[in-house]
């Protein structure tokens, strides 16, 4: 028997199986609504045979966004068409649902597709924020020192994205807390040089990460699920390090988060990134689920179904996400599951890909009904 196709309860969330699409932005918004390219996209990876997709990295705030082509959810135009969106989806898609929400703080208002391009207010961007002004490396802008007040209203940011989330209808929200981005760069003592409650110790560079936690708890139903996306390493001394990640994947376990997704690097230019092999993050994924005892996503390299049915077999991680190799191959889960014997299918207008039908081919199963 599979463990990869095996179902997991997140919390009172349950996923059909452990395969997931991770988020992937497309830059193909404008003023955060989703284009038509999002649903076709999107269309397509909910009928991939994934127990859980996750929608793109989507800013908590104008000012939040990577790019201007970002998705964003801070308004009721973006909720109202997500919410269409995702229900039209749902008609076939069987998968349940999840949305990122992020705030890109000092690596925000850039060019699309690609980056370090900063895009100046001058020319329609804005001067991003973050712990300390710093920047990222000398292609980056220096951000704007984030007030008190500033931190509390990113909070807030999190939270009204959380509960707009709710009313969308997503299962599950993510937190880009990964990568370099706000959280990631006041969890980094590379970024993070305040010397105010914020900064400085674990717990003070943790704070953020936490309040955001405890505050979207509050707003998000028990019956669904919370994760965190976290760098399990910075890849640069003096950068954050896998035991201080797993100290904060305690500390998120107690506050009612359910997974974290485990990436790494982006906070820092001089970072020395490994030679990037299959599941080159799965080490960290492993450290910080046994290191901590909450469940554990991991991404990276992903790419063969017996790679991924080992990963869970193994224990190294309870998830796992495969991103370019579905959107290669957008039926990566159900091929998978053909090759693991795990119970999944096509849909039903694909039935002309049955064995009887086309002999020869291996008989699939019907995905399950979609959700309602
Ligand atoms: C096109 C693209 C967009 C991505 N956008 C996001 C994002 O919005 N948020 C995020 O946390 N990671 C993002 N990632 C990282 C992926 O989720 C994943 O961690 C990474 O691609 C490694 O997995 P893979 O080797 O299976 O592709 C993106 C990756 C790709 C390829």
């Amino acid at each position: 028997m599979s463990k990869l196709f095996e179902e997991i309860d997140l919390g009172g969330l349950t996923l059909a199986n452990r395969v997931v699409v991770p988020p992937m932005c497309q830059y193909m918004a404008a003023d955060g609504l989703p284009a038509p390219w999002h649903e076709m996209h999107l269309g397509t990876l909910g009928i991939s045979g994934a127990g859980l997709v996750i929608v793109e990295g989507t800013g908590v705030s104008e000012i939040g966004r990577i790019s201007a082509a970002d998705l964003g959810l801070y308004n009721d135009e973006q909720e109202a068409a997500l919410t269409a969106m995702l229900s039209r989806i749902r008609t076939y898609s069987p998968a349940k649902w999840g949305i990122q929400l992020a705030h890109a703080g000092r690596k925000a208002s850039n060019e699309p597709f690609d980056a370090p391009y900063p895009v100046p207010p001058e020319k329609g961007g804005w001067i991003p924020v973050g712990p300390s002004p710093i920047a990222h490396s000398d292609r980056w802008p220096t951000p704007t020192e984030m007030s008190e007040a500033e931190i509390s209203q990113a909070v807030q940011s999190f939270v009204t994205s959380t509960q707009r989330a709710d009313r969308i209808g997503f299962d599950l929200v993510e937190v880009h807390a990964a990568h370099g981005y706000l959280i990631s760069s006041f969890l980094s003592p590379i970024a993070n040089k305040r010397t105010d409650g914020y900064g400085g110790s674990l717990p003070n560079r943790m704070r953020l990460a936490i309040e955001v936690a405890r505050a979207m708890r509050k707003v998000w139903p028990a019956s669904r699920a919370i994760g965190f996306r976290v760098n399990g390493t910075d890849w640069i001394e003096g950068g954050i390090t896998v035991e201080e990640t797993t100290e904060l994947a305690k500390a998120l376990r107690e506050c009612g988060i359910d997974y974290v997704t485990v990436s790494s690097g982006g906070n820092a230019r001089g970072q020395k990134l490994p030679p990037l092999v299959p599941g080159y993050q799965v080490y960290l994924s492993d450290r910080i689920r046994k290191g901590s005892g909450i469940k554990t996503m991991t991404v990276g390299m992903v790419l063969q179904a017996r790679q991924a049915e080992a990963i869970v077999a193994e224990g190294k991680a309870d998830m796992v996400g495969v991103a370019r190799a579905t959107l290669d191959d957008p039926r990566w889960a159900l091929h998978a599951a053909q090759e693991l014997g795990g119970e999944i299918g096509y849909p039903k207008s694909l039935w002309r890909l049955s064995a009887k039908n086309w002999p020869g081919y291996k008989i699939v199963h019907e995905l399950p009904e979609a959700a309602e």
